[in-house]
């Protein structure tokens, strides 16, 4: 065990601004921790929606960010801004986007208790229904998801919806789906 001692946080946050980055873009600061504190950069874009069995924290550091959420039958997006907090009930489908270049977030949810499952889900951007959901127990958030992801990419009956027939597009969302509104009466 090394000696407990705080540091710096935006040192940490210098130190490591090349994973920060594509095509690494997030980096846990403990390992090993029951409560997982991790740091995300930007620019990020994805079409997931997180089904997280546990609550999430966010508290946005430097440029903001969007979370575009479903819940209660509703596509919807809560923009964290830059030093803004959020907190994330568990179960609200949510997909992170972080269009911003340079932007940086901090993160922080438990580790899931044995057994429990996360979930990833894509809706129809034609229709909104859901076109696919995979189920996992997850231990490594960046070493389960790239291939999950992957699987979905390349799999044309997964990405086709049963609702309306259209074809999810896969890693890419449509050009637009990812706005953040400017800030109004600021400056
Ligand atoms: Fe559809």
């Amino acid at each position: 065990m090394t000696k407990l001692a705080a540091f710096n946080f935006q040192s940490w946050i210098e130190e490591h601004r090349d994973l920060l980055k594509p095509p690494v873009g997030n980096q846990q600061i403990w390992e090993d921790t029951d409560m997982m504190v991790t740091v995300v950069g930007g620019p990020n874009k994805r079409t997931d929606f997180h089904d997280d069995p546990v609550e999430e924290f966010f508290y946005q550091l430097e440029g903001d960010m969007v979370l575009k959420v479903f819940n209660n039958g509703e596509f919807s997006d809560i923009v964290i801004r830059e030093g803004d907090i959020f907190f994330l009930p568990k179960h609200v489908r949510h997909s992170p986007q972080r269009p911003m270049e340079g932007s940086v977030g901090l993160v922080i949810e438990p580790q899931r208790p044995d057994g429990l499952k996360d979930a990833f889900e894509w809706y129809c951007f034609d229709c909104g229904s859901l076109v696919h959901r995979v189920e996992v127990v997850l231990k490594s958030i960046v070493r389960d998801l790239p291939p999950l992801y992957e699987a979905f990419y390349a799999d044309e009956q997964a990405r086709t919806c049963s609702n309306c027939d259209a074809l999810h597009p896969g890693k890419e969302p449509p050009e637009g789906w990812v706005t953040i509104p400017p800030t109004s009466g600021k400056g």
